[in-house]
């Protein structure tokens, strides 16, 4: 599976979602590659040291004939769990893709020959809307929606699900929606029993039963460079991500 973990909003928890998931996965023994296509290189800066990294997605990305194979990294510590790190260069790559003709496929491309060596490809995107996001969609096999339980957690959606639409109808026709995940969710809020109710309107059974509660472990452990499951074990956030890889996996 190509998961790709998109919402144009920020702070959504996408790039949480990103990390953790892919440790859970990581811990299930499945083979798995993070692939932080954000400029800010959260994902990338939680598992390993960026500054000393020659090349990144952004060369991938900007030169063809890069696979992406050169800029894997293992994550020290962690068995199965892979990174191909993002840099701030390539906030730049928008511009220097526009008027090639493959620059929607550019990842799809790179990713083509070492897609069969992971159980799983996460993808961690942009708070945008724009050709990397696009190029993550058009890579993908499906792709999973965090959305924040707050009082405008839908606003925006539309233009995602129709971007979700373009890119099913000709680039990626077998692109799936995975799922939508409430995060940063209070249970002892009405606010955020009603959100849970508008979304199931919106996705349905696509709305993960597994919720996300808003927790400072989670907010604390990237810091500390670690996913949630070595950082806090018994953690509320490490037991609904456990619980999301679980979801998942009974999914396809
Ligand atoms: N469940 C959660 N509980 C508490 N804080 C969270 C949770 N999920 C994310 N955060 C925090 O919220 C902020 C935005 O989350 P992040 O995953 O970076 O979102 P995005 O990648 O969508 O911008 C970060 O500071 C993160 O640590
Ligand atoms: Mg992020």
């Amino acid at each position: 599976m190509i998961l790709a973990i998109a919402n144009q909003k920020g702070g959504v928890g996408k790039t949480t979602t990103a990390i953790n998931l892919a440790a859970a996965l990581a811990a299930k023994g499945l083979k798995t590659l993070l692939v932080d296509l954000d400029p800010q290189a959260n994902s990338s800066m939680t598992f390993i040291e960026i500054h000393d990294l020659e090349r990144t997605v952004y060369d991938v990305m900007a030169e063809p004939d890069t696979g992406i194979k050169e800029v894997v990294r293992p994550v020290d510590g962690t068995e199965n769990l892979f990174i191909a790190p993002s840099s701030i260069a390539l906030a730049k790559i928008e511009a220097k893709l526009l008027g090639e003709l493959d620059s929607y496929y550019r990842l799809k491309d790179s990713i083509k020959n070492i897609r069969n060596k992971y159980d799983y490809i996460l993808i961690d995107t942009p708070p945008t809307l724009g050709i990397i996001t696009v190029n993550a969609l058009v890579a993908s096999t499906h792709v999973l929606i965090p959305i924040q339980s707050s009082y405008f957690a839908l606003e925006g959606t539309d233009d995602l699900l129709e971007t979700i639409d373009k890119v099913k109808l000709r680039a990626n026709p077998r692109l799936q929606i995975l799922g939508a995940l409430l995060t940063l969710y209070d249970k002892r809020t009405l606010l955020s029993r009603d959100v849970r109710k508008q979304v199931g309107k919106v996705f349905g059974k696509k709305l993960f039963d597994t919720v996300i509660s808003k927790s400072v472990r989670l907010e604390e452990s990237p810091a500390h460079r670690e996913s949630i499951f070595s950082f806090a074990p018994r953690s509320s956030g490490a037991f609904e991500y456990y619980k999301l890889s679980e979801e998942i996996l009974s999914r396809v």
